[in-house]
């Protein structure tokens, strides 16, 4: 049976119940987060936790659980849903209150919810796929891992319109990242990301990916780009928790590079792949 960590209990989806004045559902005021979980352990586990804390702080919603806390979740979970590989989803809502305001009340009780899903890390040969340039319709914090997710859902439904399996945004030129991942171009050897700043969500993988390549002699630039210059790249890829590494072949019908994975790429899915906790 499909379990739940709702507000201290761990309970059956089928039971797992919240306020209709929830203000995640009448605002979009929350914040959310995913851990991918290897044979039961998470990856990358501060680094996600530490960016949960933070985009708690930057909205004003209460830290109710330590890290330890949610350790101890995870473990209850996965005891009630053996699943081999896993993504864990926590949402937090900053509480529910009647009548409804725009304006928070003070000392709101956080809703803080937590699933495990079924995950397939990715393994074998990386295929190269579509992505579509749009513009970067989203508000201007997107260093929070808010629940307000409309813009990207739009953007991930133009994507899909257009034969693409991400979109890949840009602001009057400049690429941000993905409606739900961060991209990297590889240009003369050298490694370019966008810096992180408040129009990209501060990818964990990201982050894993610069140490990796750092640590083996690549050079890395967390630097703005253009659209010519991802035209023009020799090789591009988007990242996430849940994609991995993921080659990029074509932007919309410009061929990136060669169009096969390129070197670069293959060597950080490569390094990416020995460093993830040991997954069949
Ligand atoms: N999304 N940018 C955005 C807008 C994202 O939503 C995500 C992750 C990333 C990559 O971050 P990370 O490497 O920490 O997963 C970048 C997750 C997977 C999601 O929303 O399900």
């Amino acid at each position: 049976m499909s379990s739940v960590y709702l507000n201290g209990e761990i309970i059956p989806h089928s039971q797992a119940k919240i306020s209709a004045f929830d203000r995640g559902f009448l605002f979009a005021d929350g914040i959310y987060e995913v851990v991918p979980i290897y044979n039961g352990m998470p990856f990358l586990f501060t680094a996600h936790m530490q960016r949960l804390d933070r985009s708690l702080r930057e909205v004003g919603i209460p830290q109710t659980l330590n890290h330890a806390d949610w350790r101890a979740i995870i473990e209850q979970l996965n005891s009630t849903e053996p699943l081999e590989n896993s993504v864990l989803y926590i949402q937090i809502t900053r509480g529910s209150e009647f009548p409804r305001n725009h304006l928070p009340s003070a000392n709101l009780a956080p809703t803080v919810m937590a699933t495990l899903s079924p995950f397939t890390p990715p393994v074998g040969v990386a295929d190269a796929v579509k992505v579509a340039l749009l513009e970067d319709i989203r508000w201007l914090r997107c260093d929070i891992k808010s629940v307000s997710l409309l813009g990207n859902i739009m953007l991930k439904q133009q994507a899909q319109a257009l034969g693409a399996v991400e979109p890949i945004l840009h602001r009057a030129g400049r690429i941000t990242e993905g409606a739900s991942s961060n991209y990297f171009v590889v240009r003369d050897g050298a490694l370019y990301t966008a810096p992180n700043d408040a129009l990209i969500l501060p990818g964990i993988t990201r982050e894993h990916v610069l140490k990796l390549a750092r640590e083996h002699g690549i050079e890395v630039h967390e630097k703005a780009f253009s659209v010519a210059e991802l035209y023009t790249a020799n090789e591009c890829f988007l990242c996430s928790s849940t994609r991995e590494i993921m080659p990029v072949a074509y932007v919309d019908e410009h061929q990136i590079g060669n169009g096969q994975v390129g070197p670069i790429t293959q060597m950080l899915i490569d390094l990416f792949r020995q460093s993830r906790p040991n997954c069949a």
